[in-house]
């Protein structure tokens, strides 16, 4: 599976899940877990989204195991995060030490990526939409 594939996967069911926690909120009139289920939408899904996006694109960079290992990366501090964060505002304090790590994981993963980012010539081989010619 190439990272991209993983991406639009896992990110589709974060937002499952970020729209019946929204809907839970909805429902209960509680929205204790608001800043869980932002969280969730925002990293899990679109963040997660358009990192497959840009893999995608780039097809050499998409079938590396390096751009697999951030997606994984990144979706274990979004869960992780996203957990703890909801514990937190449950008021188990106990949670913000996982809550610390968990943030400082993404942080990680968002690196990577910028170094993917910042490194084009070594990882980018253009993928068929950067090759459009005009039609005769
Ligand atoms: C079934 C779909 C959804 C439902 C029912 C829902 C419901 C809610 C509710 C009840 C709140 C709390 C509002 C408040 O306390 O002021 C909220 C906040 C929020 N939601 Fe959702 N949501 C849904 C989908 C999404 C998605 C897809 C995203 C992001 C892509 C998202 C992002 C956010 C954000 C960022 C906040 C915090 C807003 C703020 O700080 O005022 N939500 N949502």
């Amino acid at each position: 599976m190439h990272a991209s594939s993983l991406s639009f996967r896992l990110a589709v069911l974060f937002v499952i899940a970020g729209m019946a926690m929204g809907i839970g909120m909805a429902m209960t009139q509680d929205h204790a877990l608001m800043p869980a289920h932002a969280h969730l939408n925002l990293l899990g899904w679109v963040s997660l989204f358009l990192f497959g996006i840009y893999y995608e694109r780039r097809p050499a960079l998409d079938a590396s195991r390096l751009a697999m290992i951030q997606v994984v990366l990144w979706s274990l501090g979004t869960v992780v995060l996203t957990s703890a964060v909801s514990a937190i505002h449950l008021g188990y304090h106990a949670a913000e030490p996982i809550a610390a790590i968990a943030s400082l994981i993404v942080l990680a993963a968002m690196i990577q990526f910028a170094y993917f980012v910042f490194r084009p010539e070594r990882n980018v081989a253009p993928g068929p939409a950067a090759h459009l010619s005009p039609a005769e």
